[in-house]
């Protein structure tokens, strides 16, 4: 099969270098892919979101099977315009992709169809959020409406944090339109986790369960990033919760779903909290997660190909469970000095080819690209140094090994991940 993965993180990258394993595949493309990518297959200079131009060439290049990364262009209808055309397609229709798109849509699903989640409440005018505010008077959620870059959720501890994010949403527009409405919402208290799946909007296959880092500093402090690091598994998820979670949450979403008259094929990621209560949704992605797929690629036996492809054509069903190495895998991030600030690119990276050496190790770029023989930086978020070990411990290990070998004007990464997998935070 040729292949075409649009994106250029180190998720596309892992995706990249799973497909590449499969027997399945003769050829590999990513637009528009980035410095590693380019290692493994051909990547093509076309925007993510420019739906029509990777429709033509998906059409040249008489491409089998396409499979998106990133949730702009899932927003923008990519999934549609592709199968207009006659082109496979992994990812969510236009539809689906609002699940992530809209928190207004999802918590408004969540609430007719009995899905857990934090007490909520919906408001397009700053004075009835901030009444709210006031009568509520204990920490809430303050969300923007619309896609924010991971940025839009404000947790706050008081009420005048609550208004003050209400406020820079809804008067001072930070997030444009994302803004215009609002949630706001109870704090749920307890442990996050990743639940991956793949469904084809009868049958739900889990991948294996994850943990991210969002905040940039050790402890999980500091601001929110894209992600610092994950881990998969995530030792909270026992066999037991994640059957929990399969059948109270995953399954009644896309049942939801079809009952509103909308097919969801592709990935569905719920973020989890689990609370006293039991587990609840933080929020729904319409995509692999990243960092987490870096963390989770690596463990997964199974063809990738063959799931997608039998996802794409609707018979999941086919497909009984996956097969993952018990070993645990732990993705380190290393970003540019900035991050998630301003940042410089243009860095040269050296390193990658000693780190790469050391066993069960392989380092995912994200913000890279290729000039002549060298790697330079290109983004905040540079590389996924991943590693297996035969525990978390042996996993932490080998990956830091690892990064201490990689080196640019500038990295910083967290010395602490994973360590919540073993009770260190
Ligand atoms: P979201 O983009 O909705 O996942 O929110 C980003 C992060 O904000 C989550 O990963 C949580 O850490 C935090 N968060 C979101 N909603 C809540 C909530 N209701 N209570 C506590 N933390 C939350
Ligand atoms: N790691 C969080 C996300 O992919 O949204």
């Amino acid at each position: 099969m040729r292949i075409l993965v649009i994106g250029s993180g180190g998720r596309e990258h892992a995706l990249v270098w799973k497909i590449a394993q499969s027997k399945l595949t003769d050829k590999i493309l990513c637009a528009p892919g980035n410095g590693g990518i380019s290692q493994v297959g051909e990547c093509v200079d076309i925007k993510a979101d420019d739906i029509s131009g990777l429709s033509d060439f998906a059409k040249r290049e008489k491409i089998d099977l396409t499979v998106v990364g990133p949730e702009a262009p899932l927003a923008k209808g990519i999934a549609d315009e592709f199968t207009k055309n006659g082109l496979k397609v992994f990812g969510v229709n236009k539809a689906a992709s609002r699940l992530e798109a809209s928190k207004v849509f999802a918590k408004e699903l969540m609430a007719k169809y009995g899905i857990p989640t934090a007490r909520f409440k919906i408001f397009d005018n700053p004075d009835e959020a901030n009444k709210y505010i006031d009568k509520i008077n204990s920490p809430c959620a303050v969300k923007a409406d619309g896609l924010a870059q991971g940025k839009g959720v404000v947790v706050a501890k008081s009420a005048d944090e609550a208004k003050r994010a209400v406020s820079l949403m809804m008067q001072d527009k930070i997030f444009g339109d994302a803004g215009k409405r609002i949630i706001v919402e109870e704090c749920l208290e307890g442990q996050e986790a990743s639940i991956i799946v793949i469904t084809d909007s009868k049958t739900i296959v889990p991948l294996a369960s994850s943990q991210d880092h969002k905040r940039i500093f050790d402890g999980d402090s500091g601001p929110n990033t894209g992600g610092m690091g994950a881990y998969s598994p995530a030792p909270i998820i026992t066999e037991k919760l994640l059957q929990n979670i399969i059948n109270n949450i995953a399954y009644p979403t896309i049942r939801g779903l079809n009952k509103e008259g909308i097919d969801y094929r592709g990935v569905l990621y719920i973020g989890i909290m689990l609370t006293r209560d039991g587990p609840k949704v933080l929020e729904y992605n319409v995509r692999f997660g990243d960092p987490e797929t870096q963390a989770i690629l690596p463990r997964l036996k199974s063809d990738l190909v063959e799931i997608m492809q039998v996802a794409t054509e609707g018979k999941l069903s086919k497909i009984e469970r996956l097969n993952w190495d018990v070993r645990p895998c732990v993705c380190v991030v290393c970003v540019s000095k900035g991050y998630p600030g301003d940042y410089e690119k243009g860095k040269e990276i050296s390193g990658l080819d000693t780190a790469a050496k050391i066993q069960d190790v392989v380092v995912f770029h994200a913000g890279t690209k290729k000039e002549g023989n060298k790697i330079l930086t290109n983004g905040g978020r540079v590389l996924g140094v991943t590693g297996l070990g035969n525990t978390t411990k042996e996993a932490i290990t080998n990956t830091y090994q690892a990064v201490g070998k990689i080196n640019f004007e500038g990295m910083y990464f967290r010395r602490d991940i994973g360590r919540r997998a073993i009770g260190g935070i």
